[in-house]
């Protein structure tokens, strides 16, 4: 019999890719592959456990799912990811209707493991953080055809306080560049477009396998690969961005002029207890450099706000920060208080209530710096990557360079033309919502 799974996958795009591998064994291990719950034989929830509210999303994911097994066709139920590597035994414990716990080093055997379930036992695979993924794994991708996730490593060295990822995904490993390479090739031959790099830190690639950083050297060769057009970097921990890396993104056309900094905050003291390694000056230095270096480029970031002992004058500094900086993009995040971190156990916790207000204080601030950056782009022609067209509104949509997939604006036209998903058109920016563009299209294709 030829058995049915349905894959749920929570948490960062890690887990996505994570997910699309898993997706890609299952295939070719003769699984079909099915979107509807109820059609399943199979299911399984790829978990996130980062904050309060991920795993509260996890949790609520499974017990739907698990109705599925009291009504429906499912027979197993597989909790996977870093929640099923954080809380493998309470999960076993709590939750009886699960068949298989699978820790985020042991995804690649998850063909055996459904296997292994139908024998009736619990099957628990965990503890293996280091695992890092041999070359040629099938995958199969769920993101747009034109744009694909290229995790160039796992794990990670750095010590932020706040932080379980490192306890959940191992030491920092990256994988070689003839690998990502012969992946991004393969992706680029099935019609991707668009690469988005992302590890748990970015700049940090290399370092531990070949004795330094090596993304710039691992963007050149990813440029040379001809059907691609936009190259995108997440996730670039600010110390490790160097005067090399800001060159190759100024002078290598296919790298999107986009950096996603994830600074946390500005304050010297709290980033002192973050763990963070740099501090003010340093962040305020680079920003500066890359602007002069990189003048149109579009700086995304994310900030937590509410960490311990974080007083009013320390919010105010990093609000003052914020409008002075000006990020074209920003995530705000309130502090979660996460179980064997180190600074769950700082005492001076703050207020739920406190973090709340700080959070939409910031995000108002940021809604208001954010239509004055879309503001100054009308006028502006931009190539954009055509995701698609809304009926509602009869209008085309699509992403500059400026816009990565998922977490930021759009660009929104009409067209008289049918334009296919995934084709470049040049749009002249002529309004502006908060974090949306409205243009026309100029007549010029670009492909
Ligand atoms: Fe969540 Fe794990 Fe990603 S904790 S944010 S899914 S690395």
């Amino acid at each position: 019999m030829k058995y049915n799974v349905g894959v749920v996958s929570l948490g960062c795009a890690k887990n996505l890719v994570d997910t699309e591998i898993m997706l890609g064994i299952l295939d070719s291990n003769g699984y079909r592959i099915v979107n509807r719950p109820e059609d399943a034989h199979i299911l399984i929830v790829n978990t996130c456990s980062f904050i309060e509210s991920a795993k509260q999303e996890s949790i609520d994911n499974i017990l739907e799912l698990a109705q599925y097994k009291e009504a429906g066709n499912c027979k197993l139920l597989i909790v996977t990811g870093c929640m099923a590597e954080r809380y493998r035994d309470e999960i076993i414990k709590e939750m009886p209707e699960v068949d298989a716990v699978v820790g985020t080093g042991n995804y690649h055997e998850i063909a055996q493991i459904i296997q292994d379930s139908f024998g009736g036992n619990k099957v628990l695979k965990y503890g293996n953080q280091d695992y890092t993924p041999e070359e040629g794994l099938p995958r199969i991708q769920s993101t747009p055809p034109y744009t694909a996730y290229l995790k160039i490593s796992d794990g990670c060295d750095n010590h932020c306080t706040y932080c379980i990822i490192p306890k959940l995904r191992g030491k920092y490993r990256s994988r070689t560049i003839e690998s990502i390479v012969s992946e991004a090739k393969m992706l680029a031959k099935n019609g991707v477009k668009e690469f988005i790099l992302i590890a748990q830190d970015t700049t940090y690639y290399g370092v531990d396998l070949y004795g330094q950083y090596k993304l710039t050297a691992l963007l050149e060769e990813l440029c040379k690969i001809e059907d691609i057009k936009w190259i995108r970097l997440h996730y670039c921990y600010p110390e490790n961005i160097t005067d090399e890396l800001i060159e190759t993104i100024a002078s290598q056309p296919k790298i999107c002029k986009y950096l996603d900094i994830p600074v946390q905050h500005c304050n010297d003291a709290i980033l002192k207890r973050m763990g963070r390694r740099g501090r003010k000056k340093e962040l305020l230095q680079l920003i500066d450099k890359i602007r002069v270096r990189i003048p149109d480029v579009v700086l995304r970031t994310s900030i937590i706000v509410g960490f311990p002992g974080e007083t009013e004058e320390q919010f105010n500094e990093l609000k003052e920060f914020i409008e002075n900086i000006q990020f074209d993009r920003m995530g705000v995040f309130t502090y979660s208080q996460e179980e064997n971190t180190p600074a769950a156990l700082f005492e001076d916790q703050i207020d739920e209530k406190v973090k709340k207000q700080r959070q939409n204080e910031l995000m108002r601030l940021q809604q208001k710096i954010s239509q004055e950056v879309n503001r100054n782009k009308i006028g502006r022609s931009f190539e954009v990557l055509v995701e698609g067209y809304d009926k509602k509104l009869g209008f085309y949509y699509g992403r500059t360079y400026g816009d990565s997939i998922d977490i930021d604006g759009k660009m929104f036209f009409p067209s008289k033309r049918y334009i296919e998903p995934g084709a470049f058109v040049k749009v002249i920016a002529t309004d502006t919502y908060y974090y949306d563009l409205i243009g026309e299209i100029s007549n010029e294709f670009t492909e």
